[in-house]
């Protein structure tokens, strides 16, 4: 049997760097949906490639973040300041990051944005090239290259020039707009064909992908197929993996006696008071305004509640170095203000900051204390040729994959204001995390638009026991509707057309199975809606919650990390040999 490595490609890395010396680095574990899940994947040979979040200048500094990096089988990518800062903050993070979320620019900035368009896209192009050259240099036969993100949309043609016969996934972590909001783009067209030289492209929902589709076809005039996108006989696979959790290493950290103890301790500080929670990275997609605003009109309207609810928010400061992002942290830190000074009483304010005993000794396992390689058992991956037909043939063939460890993600939350926010280079510990999630009754998830948000899987992972309510945006139950609706039509087309598709589809359509029936509905823009949710959550009958409970419980604990991850390796080696057959 043969061990396929897996090379994991993404801007952000597991760990990010701080210096502490001109030779010495502290590596803490890095925030966010992306990091997240492909921690959550194990047994895999991988290995990650990307940057590590801070620029060194120095040769001495970078050997040693270097030699560091690859006790956790790291690969770091060294961005100049001034491309780091055109690409991460400009090109990606200004850009891309609120086009794809159907965000505008406010007016004064839209013109300059405009302006210096043409230097952050040459940047952002620049820097794919130097995540390629890093990648082939590390690149062996017969490895899997994944790419990840918005970040990355030009690696896969740049990789395809290096070596056509390298096997490239690409994959968005955000959701793909309509065609009408990405023709808006002047880079539109080289975007999208400089994704389609990867052999699969995938998506976590249909809507996003169907997205995608359409954008080829439109705006490049090139034929969609239900397999994915043409070009002169040579086929780019589109399809949809959604993403899961781990969520195991939830329930065992609900066992630790850690955070047990933490558990009472919060239990008790919040003792005669409902908890409400909010989990997300200080951005504007996350619509942490909106839902402080629904928040003040729920108390506003019962007065009866207010000295008997509490809302902890938190919010992990991100992309502190792009406008945007600033502007939000005050904002959000201003209403805050206003309805603390507005509701609070002598012992009581309703929005919280939180105040956890927390120290870095509690991240046991973590990329940043424990030095362990992430290294686990393979599984091996047969490529003979028998096995490869009988995988084209059938598409629920889920072979190979790819390892990674056991972590904690997270580092100490530090607060100093009336919202919970970490430091710059500091989240929340992964066992305060879980504690939270565990005495929570009801949680705000309420993003404008976020490609899968797992924020909620989390919450959902940590409520065995005390079944709390999970107020969502509606965008999951939308793509919910439509994944309904495509495994109607794939049935009809089971009849009408051919076998192998018909799994296909069926199967994911199975998988994309969402929290939509077990959560509380909302629009996240509509603030009397969410105040009525929130009323209608703390007041809901055991019966009910135990009920919708069970749902979101079923399907977190059964769509994971590592189906995911599978799904989509596994998809790609398939794309990759059926390519051969057909040439
Ligand atoms: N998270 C984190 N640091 C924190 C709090 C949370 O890294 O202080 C994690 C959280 O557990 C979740 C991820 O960040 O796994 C957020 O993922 P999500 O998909 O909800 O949103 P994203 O941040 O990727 O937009
Ligand atoms: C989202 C993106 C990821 C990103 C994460 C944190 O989840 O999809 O690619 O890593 O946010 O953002 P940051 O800019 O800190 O990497």
């Amino acid at each position: 049997p043969m061990k396929q490595r897996l090379l994991v490609v993404a801007n952000r890395l597991p760990v990010s760097a701080v210096r502490r010396g001109e030779d010495s680095w502290y590596l803490e574990v890095s925030a966010g949906g992306l990091v997240s899940a492909l921690l959550g994947v194990k047994d895999v040979d991988a290995r990650w490639i990307g940057w590590a979040g801070v620029n060194v200048p120095d040769e001495v500094g970078q050997r040693a973040l270097t030699k560091a990096l690859a006790e956790k089988r790291c690969i770091p990518v060294f961005l100049d300041e001034e491309i780091a800062h055109q690409y991460y903050n400009g090109y990606c993070n200004n850009i891309l990051w609120p086009l794809f979320h159907y965000l505008g620019l406010p007016q004064e900035d839209r013109l300059a944005t405009t302006r210096s368009f043409q230097s952050q896209f040459d940047a952002y192009k620049r820097a794919n090239k130097m995540f390629a050259d890093v990648v082939n240099m590390h690149y062996q036969e017969g490895d899997v290259v994944w790419c990840h993100d918005y970040h990355l949309m030009f690696l896969p043609k740049c990789l395809k020039e290096y070596n056509s016969k390298m096997k490239v996934g690409w994959f968005l972590h955000t959701p793909f707009p309509s065609s009408e909001i990405h023709r808006t783009l002047p880079s539109r067209s080289e975007l999208l064909r400089s994704v389609l030289a990867a052999d699969i492209v995938g998506f976590h929902t249909y809507d996003y992908a169907r997205h995608f589709v359409s954008a080829c076809t439109r705006i490049l005039g090139l034929e969609g197929t239900p397999e994915g996108v043409e070009d002169q006989g040579m086929l780019t696979r589109v399809a949809a993996f959604p993403i899961g959790i781990d969520s195991d290493r939830f329930k065992r950290a609900l066992e630790l006696p850690a955070v047990k103890e933490h558990i009472n301790e919060l239990t008790h500080r919040f003792a005669g008071r409902k908890v409400m929670l909010g989990v997300d990275r200080l951005d504007m997609i996350k619509g942490i305004p909106q839902k402080i605003l629904a928040f003040e009109k729920f108390l506003e309207e019962n007065p009866s509640w207010r000295d008997k609810v509490v809302l902890l928010q938190i919010a992990v400061p991100t992309r502190t170095d792009v406008p945007e992002y600033q502007k939000l942290t005050s904002q959000v830190h201003e209403i805050v203000g206003r309805i603390n000074g507005r509701f609070g009483t002598l012992t009581a304010v309703p929005i919280h900051h939180l105040f956890l005993p927390l120290s870095r000794e509690w991240t046991v396992g973590s990329f940043a204390t424990d030095g362990r390689p992430l290294e686990l058992p393979l599984l091996p991956l047969l490529l003979s040729a028998a096995f490869a037909a009988v995988a084209t043939a059938v598409r629920s063939f889920r072979h190979c994959c790819c390892c990674c460890p056991q972590l904690s993600l997270l580092s100490p939350l530090l607060s100093a204001t009336s919202i919970a926010t970490a430091t710059a280079d500091r989240s929340l510990d992964f066992h305060a995390l879980c504690a939270l999630y565990a005495v929570t009754d009801v949680a705000l998830v309420t993003s404008l638009r976020d490609g899968m948000n797992l924020v909620s899987y989390e919450f959902v992972a940590c409520q065995g026991s005390k079944k709390g309510v999970l107020i969502l945006s509606e965008v999951i139950s939308e793509s919910k509707v439509f994944h309904n609706f495509l495994a109607f039509v794939s049935s009809l087309s089971f009849v009408a057309y051919c076998f192998e598709k018909v799994c296909h589809l069926i199967t994911f359509a199975g998988a994309a199975q969402s929290l939509g029936a077990g959560a509380l509905l909302v629009n996240p823009w509509n603030i009397t809606e969410v105040a009525a949710s929130i009323g209608y959550a703390l007041n809901m009958s055991p019966d009910e919650r135990e009920k919708r409970h069970r749902h979101n419980y079923a399907h977190v604990t059964t769509h994971t990390a590592q189906d995911w991850a599978e799904t989509f390796v596994s998809e790609l080696n398939d794309t990759v040999v059926e390519a051969q057959l057909r040439t």
